[in-house]
């Protein structure tokens, strides 16, 4: 199999520890994975365990010494990015072109024509919210790949659709996106 570049970015969702089992089925089978986070994503999984998990340390700090202009570098490099857990917040963020942190960034700078996929993990509210229903389908129309969500049981209790879809279908849509 070919080695393909993948940047890997995780937004802050109780699913976050998910990622880290695709990230090291993607690292395992050969290709090259870069993470890149919101500051809230690194509250659920540590900067270490995906460093450890990549070979390279998280992108994180747009202003960081030495990465100041990875926000650019990370987008051209990529061959596919995909966001897994894709928050409320950060989807809402992509959706309206804000560039705030590195995860907005990148989505700005990074070319569409290459495939960017979107995996949500929300509770069932926030995923059905007019808000976040009306940025997937703006982001849909960019050309982003919005994965479905598992229907099921959600951290808070509820049922409903919002659970993070399992990781093993997210892997092959990743592998199916790469073409
Ligand atoms: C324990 C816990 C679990 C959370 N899980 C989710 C989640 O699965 N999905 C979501 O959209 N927000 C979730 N949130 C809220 C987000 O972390 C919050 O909206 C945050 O601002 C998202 O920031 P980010 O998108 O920049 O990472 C959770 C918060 C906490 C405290």
């Amino acid at each position: 199999m070919s080695k393909f570049r993948i940047l890997f970015q995780l937004s802050g969702s109780i699913a976050c520890y998910k990622s880290c089992a695709i990230i090291s089925k993607l690292v395992q089978d050969g290709h090259e994975v870069q993470t890149a986070s919101t500051a809230n994503a690194l509250k659920f999984v540590g900067g270490a365990t995906l460093s450890g998990l990549t070979g390279k340390p998280v992108f994180n700090d747009i202003f960081e010494a030495g990465r100041t202009m990875d926000h650019i570098i990370l987008a051209k490099w990529a061959d596919l990015a995909v966001l897994c857990p894709a928050t409320a917040h950060t989807i809402n963020q992509l959706a309206n072109g804000l560039a705030s942190d590195c995860i907005g960034t990148l989505f700005l700078a990074y070319d569409l024509k290459k495939p960017y996929l979107i995996a949500p993990a929300m509770n069932q509210e926030m995923y059905n919210h007019p808000a976040t229903q009306s940025s997937l389908k703006k982001l849909q129309n960019w050309g982003v790949q919005v994965l479905p969500t598992d229907f099921g049981h959600q951290a808070c209790g509820d049922l409903g659709p919002g659970r993070l879809l399992n990781p093993d279908a997210i892997y092959e849509k990743i592998m199916e996106a790469r073409g």
